[in-house]
């Protein structure tokens, strides 16, 4: 049940070899105890679900748990909406397919993104223009010392650009996230296709005829595929960094010098800008150094050329955020969680 010096490589995107001093995979809440129990009670536990967001040492101390607690279930609610329940260790992806093979819509703009359901909401995933906060209403946590379970609601789960509650320090790493319930329509979609690549995307596909849930999906797994990097063939976990959000007066003032500076404003008043931009402009696109390097079609992802180690990640995406400060005076986050 519990393996010793398990080597993680196959089970994370950037492909770092990492051994876990004790490892066991979880297919149901219910062996959590026993799991626990047969590790010792280890100080250190940790839940693993795809490996696409997480930059691993070489060492791991204490139990890792593989999550493969799988299963959907649906409940119409009325004649509009559906309320779906999946599994922590449910593919996300499968979901999103899952749920358009049924009608319903939703997760459409999220489809092809790496990962499990349960890590979905610990950084509020999103792409083209919906997150897993305008769909999720609930979350089922199990606290991993006391075996307590809790209830999340939607404002429970603060969520915000790549963020959420789970990441706060008091609470981050404490919790196995089991199940996630999200409100889908099955009756009247509301699509959302106004992001500028899918809306040429289906222009291009189906000229003036209305898309349906599955083609913006269709569009969307395209337009990822053409920009990012395959994880089986280049490792990687996506966006490194996440897309910094500056105030007025510092946009207002870099503007004069880079007036093509893209900027998004936000419902606060600040201003995103895309880290891929910045890290473009500072001459990192396509760069590498030994084996690894910024992708040559989208600056914002970092790729393991093969038998790169974390610390040479790391040291690398710190030369980027040095190099961006240097010139724009602003502060790259990462967003690929650093494992310890
Ligand atoms: P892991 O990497 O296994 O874990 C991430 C963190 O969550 C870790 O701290 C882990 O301990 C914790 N965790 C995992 N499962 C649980 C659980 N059940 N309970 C408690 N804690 C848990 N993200 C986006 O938002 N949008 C994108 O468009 C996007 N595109 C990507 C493209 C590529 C090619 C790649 C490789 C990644 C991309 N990502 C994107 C990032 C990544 O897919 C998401 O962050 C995803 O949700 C991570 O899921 P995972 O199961 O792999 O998590
Ligand atoms: N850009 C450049 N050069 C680059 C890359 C991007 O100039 O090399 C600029 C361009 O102006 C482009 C803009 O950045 O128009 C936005 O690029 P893109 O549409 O590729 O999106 P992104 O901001 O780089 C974000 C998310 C992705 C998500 C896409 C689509 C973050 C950190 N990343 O990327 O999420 O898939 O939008 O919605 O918010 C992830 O989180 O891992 C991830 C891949």
């Amino acid at each position: 049940m519990i393996q010793h010096q398990y080597d993680l490589r196959h089970l994370n995107t950037f492909g770092l070899s990492a051994l876990a001093e004790q490892f066991a995979v979880i297919r149901t809440p219910s062996d959590l105890p026993l799991l626990l129990a047969a590790a010792g009670h280890p100080a250190q536990v940790r839940i693993l679900g795809g490996g696409s967001n997480v930059l691993l040492p070489p060492t791991l101390p204490g139990l890792t748990l593989l999550n493969q607690h799988t299963g959907i279930t649906a409940e119409y609610l009325d004649d509009e909406y559906v309320s779906v329940t999946a599994a922590s260790g449910e593919n996300w992806h499968h979901l999103v397919l899952w749920s358009l093979r049924q009608g319903f819509s939703g997760l459409e703009n999220m489809a092809l993104i790496p990962g499990t359901v349960g890590a979905a909401p610990i950084q509020n995933i999103g792409a083209y223009g919906v997150e897993i906060k305008d769909v999720l209403t609930s979350i089922e946590a199990i606290a991993l010392d006391t075996g307590e379970v809790r209830h999340f609601g939607l404002e429970d789960c603060l969520f915000g650009y790549r963020d959420s509650i789970f990441k706060q320090k008091s609470i981050a790493g404490k919790f196995y996230l089991s199940k996630i319930k999200f409100r889908l329509r099955h009756n009247r979609h509301a699509l959302k296709t106004d992001y500028g690549d899918i809306r040429a995307r289906l222009q291009a596909t189906l000229g003036g005829s209305p898309p349906t849930p599955a083609d913006v999906a269709a569009a969307v797994i395209e337009i990822r595929r053409s920009k990012l990097p395959d994880w089986r063939i280049w490792g990687n976990a996506g966006s490194f960094f996440k897309n910094p959000v500056v105030d007025q007066a510092l946009f207002n003032a870099l503007q004069p010098a880079y007036p093509n500076l893209p900027a998004y404003p936000t419902d606060s008043g600040a201003v995103k800008i895309p880290a891929g931009w910045l890290i473009e402009q500072c001459g990192w696109k396509g760069k590498r150094i030994g084996q690894v390097g910024c992708y040559e079609k989208q600056a914002l992802v970092i790729v393991n050329y093969g038998g790169a180690t974390g610390d040479e990640i790391l040291a690398f995406s710190e030369a980027i955020i040095a190099d961006v400060q240097a010139r724009f005076g602003i502060d790259l986050e990462r967003e690929v969680r650093y494992v310890a």
